[in-house]
């Protein structure tokens, strides 16, 4: 087993003096505690012993017609019996893995992947193979050469595992066209597919894409929803809405890791999606995270050196911050922590092989309009201090000096004087677009 790196994060940036831009938080602070209120206190008039007793194991029929209700506004129909509540998605990728991963089977994911999926991959002793990926999402090409060469090689892959929308931790969208391509490849090779979707109702620009489920009618694909980010987390609620005999496996899997999911807090979704104000609330969130998510863009068009690129989601929660080779961010943590109490998670986390070291993830949802910029002037800090510090050293080394005789380097001369991540099998290194120079309006502000 290996330890969760976000977790044990979790546990560092939790002092009140460090800004964190480490955890995949929504901000619950933005919940209605009238609202909380309003819901316990009938929960407790009108069904308090049903509340406080165990349920039935895939979940009650009220909280599959909210998952319904959600699963529509994504465009997708699901009927009650292609469906389970589990506790969190997490819990779903855990028990896909359990129902379907012998020790050495081959587990498809993107690189980089979501970091909580690769503890549950490794504790199933999966073996894991990393897609590419590029501004489009997962590269679709070197997928099917993957599982051409794996299949000369006579080994079958459980399944794909794909954060198609909004990906945690690259925040890209895999593409209409992609997603087509995805979707024929599972049937072409009967090839099941995890599609993990937490953030596709959080969208601030652009039009929204169909989920990989509603283009193959559920079928190949399992799909994996979760109240977390579009409710909150602490109620602990997710489904997977899957075929009948792939449910009735996972339904036996959860029957032994935890009976049934809580029924008090399937009864808070209930009730709360009968006031009717779910769609208005994830509005809100998403009016509120769209302006972090501004903020934190300029941040880094501000702050960070020009040798550093990132990603520009169009929706979630996260941006993906890649550096220079050189800079390994589990120190840059260590120090980014140390002097600055500033947090992120360091790329290597969602890489199964300790790839992805150069880079880091970066979540906007959870930190204050002030936090942010402050937070990103730390670490602009540190990273810039790290680029000069080697720039001294390979200056001293190799006996020479930049012309300009500035400390940093070039964004050009680095490319120049770098090879292309190919030519130097440096398949970590994601080339993501750079947010063009301009400053963004303050939208939705
Ligand atoms: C891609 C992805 N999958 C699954 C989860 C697990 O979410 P939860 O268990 O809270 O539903 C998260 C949480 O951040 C996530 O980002």
């Amino acid at each position: 087993m290996r330890s969760s790196a976000m977790r044990d994060l979790m546990a560092i940036t939790a002092r009140p003096e460090v800004i964190s831009f480490a955890g995949g938080l929504p901000d619950t602070s933005t919940f209605p505690p009238s609202t909380f209120a309003s819901i316990t206190q009938l929960i407790a008039e009108e069904s308090c012993a049903s509340a406080l007793q165990y349920g039935p194991t895939e979940g009650f029929d009220e909280t599959k017609r909210c998952i319904a209700d959600v699963m529509a506004e994504e465009g997708m129909r699901a009927d009650p019996e292609d469906l389970l509540v589990t506790t969190g998605g997490q819990q779903v990728i855990d028990l896909v893995a359990k129902t379907f991963v012998d020790p050495g089977d081959v587990v498809i994911c993107e690189a980089p992947t979501y970091p909580g999926a690769v503890p549950v991959f490794s504790s199933y002793e999966a073996d894991v193979v990393q897609i590419e990926m590029d501004a489009d999402g997962m590269r679709i090409d070197l997928l099917e050469e993957t599982l051409d060469r794996l299949d000369a090689e006579g080994r079958r892959p459980k399944f794909v595992y794909t954060v198609p929308t909004f990906q945690n931790p690259a925040g890209v969208t895999l593409s209409a066209p992609r997603r087509k391509r995805l979707v024929e490849i599972a049937r072409e090779r009967e090839l099941l597919v995890l599609e993990d979707n937490p953030y596709g109702l959080l969208r601030y620009e652009g039009e929204p894409l169909a989920p990989l489920r509603a283009l193959d009618g559920g079928v190949y694909v399992l799909y994996l929803g979760t109240f977390s980010k579009i409710l909150a987390p602490g109620i602990r609620l997710g489904w997977v809405a899957a075929p009948g005999p792939v449910l009735a496996k996972i339904q036996l899997g959860k029957q032994a890791a935890d009976l049934c999911t809580s029924s008090l807090t399937q009864q808070f979704v209930e009730r709360y999606f009968a006031e009717g104000r779910w769609r208005a609330y994830v509005h809100e969130q998403c009016t509120l995270y769209r302006r972090r998510r501004d903020a934190m863009l300029d941040a880094l068009a501000e702050f960070f050196p020009p040798q550093a690129d990132w990603t520009q989601p169009e929706g979630g929660l996260f941006i993906w911050v890649t550096l220079p080779e050189f800079i390994d961010t589990e120190d840059l943590l260590a120090k980014a922590l140390r002097e600055e109490n500033v947090a992120f998670v360091p790329g290597s986390a969602a890489y199964v092989d300790g790839r992805g070291g150069s880079s880091m993830r970066l979540n906007f949802s959870a930190a204050s309009d002030d936090e942010i910029v402050e937070g990103i002037r730390r670490i602009g800090k540190v990273v810039s201090e790290q680029i000069s510090l080697y720039g001294t050293l390979s200056r001293t080394e190799h006996g020479a000096r930049p012309a300009s005789g500035s400390a940093g380097l070039r964004k050009d001369e680095q490319r120049e004087s770098s090879p292309a991540p190919d030519e130097a099998g440096l398949a970590d290194v994601v080339q993501f677009p750079r947010r063009s120079g301009e400053r963004r309006g303050a939208q939705g502000s």
